[in-house]
């Protein structure tokens, strides 16, 4: 079936689609439309998001378009240079330290360069983990992380392994930086009657968002306490609280880090962010259309801080710091690192500069991007929140 979609309702300002990206795109489209026309004519915004990022071979995460880097979408702090791994590396061997002992696991590792970089310092502090775990859905980017493991040699000298479900028994630290932005959520909307959930439909020539079923009633409650106006759009992320608690039930003792953009819930569900947080990425520019482009860009939503610590608290994990990124990287040493570096020639000393500058400016990642620790038999403070640390802000 070829489908009518209508293309002109784009931002200009959008680098035009290869015709690889197209074919894609279509195809992913009809496999949604077919989703919707057996569901009766409508499904639910976070069934959609699922299936534009992970449907196997055509989703945005399961499909080898370049995703990470500067030909690519969007960066990362990995990505930028290995400063964020460095002091990251830190936070890992206090951890492992007071522990004992014990793994790390990275969920959604993207290219592998975290992990790279981190077994690299580590080795290099002489603190090696006992295992490198990886747990990653999507099997292109598995190759990729060989691939870089591989070229930094790391591959065959260190206990990499990924894992195709959470292990038993975990001792050691998680590790997932923006993992949980790329979780398909809910959106919802403050209607007359209660809060529904928004749900998608294909109108012939292109998707629509429409009201949907009731939200689930813990979601009503939690949103009652911030007076939201009629209309307020936002979003919810039960797959994300699930993962804190699969977290909390494999993990034996240890930490796991979340970093990601987002906000405490006061400021998440502020009244004035009335179109709530969902972004799309293409090619390094950004807009709010998740409805155009499907499979070829990518969907992300803002993390609420305070629902990961409670859902965190309800499985047994205890809160053991937040703060900003560039508190976190600061407490871990970032300015006497940066002071070590001797960048050779003129290119070099930019790009490090630019790494720098993303990693900390609060217009950049230094504000926005936020680290939450969560652990269990391990009491605070952790080295990374020495500076800083925003508990009671959740
Ligand atoms: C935005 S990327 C971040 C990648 C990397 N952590 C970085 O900072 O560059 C999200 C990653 O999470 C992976 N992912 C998404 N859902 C996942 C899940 N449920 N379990 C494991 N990995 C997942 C994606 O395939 C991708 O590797």
């Amino acid at each position: 079936m070829e489908l009518p979609l209508n293309r002109h309702s784009e931002p200009e300002r959008l680098p035009p689609l290869s015709d690889e990206e197209q074919r894609q795109s279509d195809a992913l489209a009809r496999v949604i439309v077919d989703e919707i026309e057996r569901a009766g004519g409508i499904i639910e915004f976070s069934r959609y998001m699922e299936s534009v990022l992970y449907a196997p071979g055509l989703g945005y995460y399961a499909s080898g378009r370049q995703k990470f880097g500067e030909a690519g979408d969007f960066v990362t702090a990995p990505e930028l240079g290995n400063l964020f791994a460095r002091c990251m590396a830190r936070q890992a061997v206090e951890i492992l330290d007071r522990l004992g002992g014990g793994s790390i696991l990275e969920v959604g590792a993207g290219s592998g360069a975290l992990a790279a970089d981190l077994l690299v310092e580590m080795g290099r502090l002489g603190a090696l983990p006992d295992r490198y775990l990886i747990l990653e859905t999507s099997a292109i980017l598995q190759a990729s992380q060989r691939e870089t493991l591989s070229r930094q040699g790391v591959l065959v000298t260190q206990r990499v392994d990924w894992l195709r479900t959470w292990p038993a028994g975990f001792r050691g630290l998680v590790v997932a930086n923006e993992l949980l932005d790329a979780l398909p959520v809910q959106r919802f909307c403050v209607a007359a009657n209660g809060v529904r959930l928004l749900g998608v439909r294909w109108d012939g020539g292109r998707f629509h968002e429409t009201t949907f079923d009731a939200a689930d009633p813990r979601l009503s409650e939690r949103l009652a306490t911030f007076e939201l106006p009629l209309g307020y759009i936002s979003e919810w992320h039960p797959q994300a609280h699930a993962w804190v608690r699969s977290v909390a039930d494999m993990m034996d003792a240890g930490v796991v880090l979340v970093i990601d953009y987002g906000f405490p819930a006061h400021e998440f569900y502020h009244r004035d962010r009335n179109r709530g947080t969902l972004m799309c990425h293409y090619r390094h520019r950004a807009h709010d259309d998740p409805y155009i482009r499907v499979g070829v860009q990518d969907i992300t939503a803002h993390v609420d801080f305070s629902a990961c610590a409670s859902a965190g608290r309800e499985a047994g994990l205890e809160v053991l710091g937040y703060t900003q990124q560039a508190a976190f990287l600061l407490s871990l040493g970032l300015a006497q690192l940066a002071d070590q570096e001797v960048p050779e020639s003129v290119v070099d000393r930019v790009t490090f500069a630019q790494q720098l500058k993303i990693l900390m400016h609060p217009s950049e990642m230094g504000e926005l991007f936020k680290v939450i620790a969560l652990g269990k038999g391990v009491a605070p403070p952790l080295a990374g929140f020495q500076l800083s640390d925003h508990r009671g802000r959740l």
